[in-house]
């Protein structure tokens, strides 16, 4: 008899130990931090850019209204992105959002996201497939590159104009990093707009950048300046608002000034130093993208696709407006931005 109910005691016992593990486990996935909760990566290239900080930080926007939890990544090479993505997929997330740090990285990209059943939202940089075409399945969110690119040429010659520049002692500095397919958009944009409003193709020089940030684009404007000590006045533009920054950083190490060069960058976002300063620079002007849209709207659509099945549409284009030293402080309060 004590035998018996002994093992009644110890049977009570296993079962009240098994029900409180599985009422611990209910209450750690229906709790915040449970294993059920959505968690999301956001994987961008170059952190150091206000523009990809900003992405990061209306993407924790949308994070902290639907309740998802956002793990962000930088990854400024193939090796730390694929990684990115075995990382993501043992903290338990279901998909990421990406700007890659190289757009023919994409095959890669899908085929370990794929293993590891990750959804995968392209941002900023769509993915470049092995026959060297966009790779049009991946859902994208990414500018309207052609067309914002063209209106930087256009605001460039309406400036010259403005400034009464003659055409024969101005020419144009490209800074352009053709191995990413938005930054030759932008600067093909830009190149056909200048040409289209009359100026001469013989005066419109390109200035490959090696690496796409400001010390890339000094370098790269330093040699074309190297190249033409008879320009007197220079009209500048690039891929983003580093690339211009570097190439004005460039000029004045040669005696130029805002009297004598007109850079239009593109973002908005990282520039904003620059209007700042008390004295003009020849920092003129930047269309402003839509940093919300990138980083709200790109992990709102990720999160209902993981919650709902909603796939995201495959081509979202985004569209900039040109802010300079007398409007920026309104439009980037208006955005949410300052
Ligand atoms: C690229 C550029 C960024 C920014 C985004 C906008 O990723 O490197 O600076 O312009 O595009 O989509």
């Amino acid at each position: 008899m004590g035998k018996s109910i002994g093992w009644r005691f110890l049977l009570v016992g296993l079962f009240l130990l098994v029900g409180c593990d599985k009422q611990d486990a209910a209450q750690t996935n229906s709790g915040s931090g449970g294993a059920d909760k959505i968690r999301i990566g956001f994987v961008v290239k170059q952190p150091e850019e206000p523009w990809f900080q900003l992405e990061w930080k209306f993407a924790q926007q949308a994070a902290d209204k639907d309740g998802f939890e956002l793990i962000k990544i930088a990854a400024p090479d193939g090796e730390k992105a694929l990684g990115a993505i075995d990382n993501l997929a043992a903290s338990g997330a279901q998909g990421f959002v990406i700007c890659t740090p190289d757009d023919k990285l994409g095959p890669a990209i899908i085929a370990k996201a794929q293993s590891r059943d990750l959804k995968v939202l392209a941002v900023d940089d769509q993915f470049i497939g092995g026959d060297g075409k966009p790779m049009t399945d991946v859902p994208y969110l990414g500018i309207s590159a052609r067309k914002i690119g063209q209106s930087v040429g256009q605001a460039l010659i309406d400036q010259m104009k403005k400034h009464n520049w003659s055409q024969d002692d101005t020419a144009v500095c490209v800074i352009t990093f053709d191995e990413l397919d938005t930054a030759r958009e932008r600067t093909e944009g830009a190149t056909e707009a200048i040409k289209a409003a009359g100026f001469p193709g013989t005066l419109i020089f390109k200035a490959p950048q090696k690496t796409s940030d400001v010390p890339g684009a000094f370098d790269a404007a330093n040699i074309l300046l190297t190249q033409h000590p008879e320009v007197k006045r220079w009209l500048i533009c690039g891929m983003n608002d580093s690339a211009v920054l570097g190439a004005v950083r460039a000029t004045e190490g040669r005696g130029f000034n805002a009297d004598n060069v007109i850079g239009i960058g593109i973002n908005g976002t990282d520039c904003i130093a620059e209007f700042e300063k008390p004295a003009k620079t020849g920092f003129y002007a930047s269309a402003l993208l839509q940093a919300k849209l990138h980083g709200y709207q790109t992990a709102d659509m990720m999160y209902n696709w993981i919650k709902n099945g909603t796939e995201p549409p495959k081509d979202t284009r985004t569209i900039g407006v040109l802010i300079d030293r007398d409007n920026f402080q309104q439009v980037l309060k208006d955005q949410g931005i300052r």
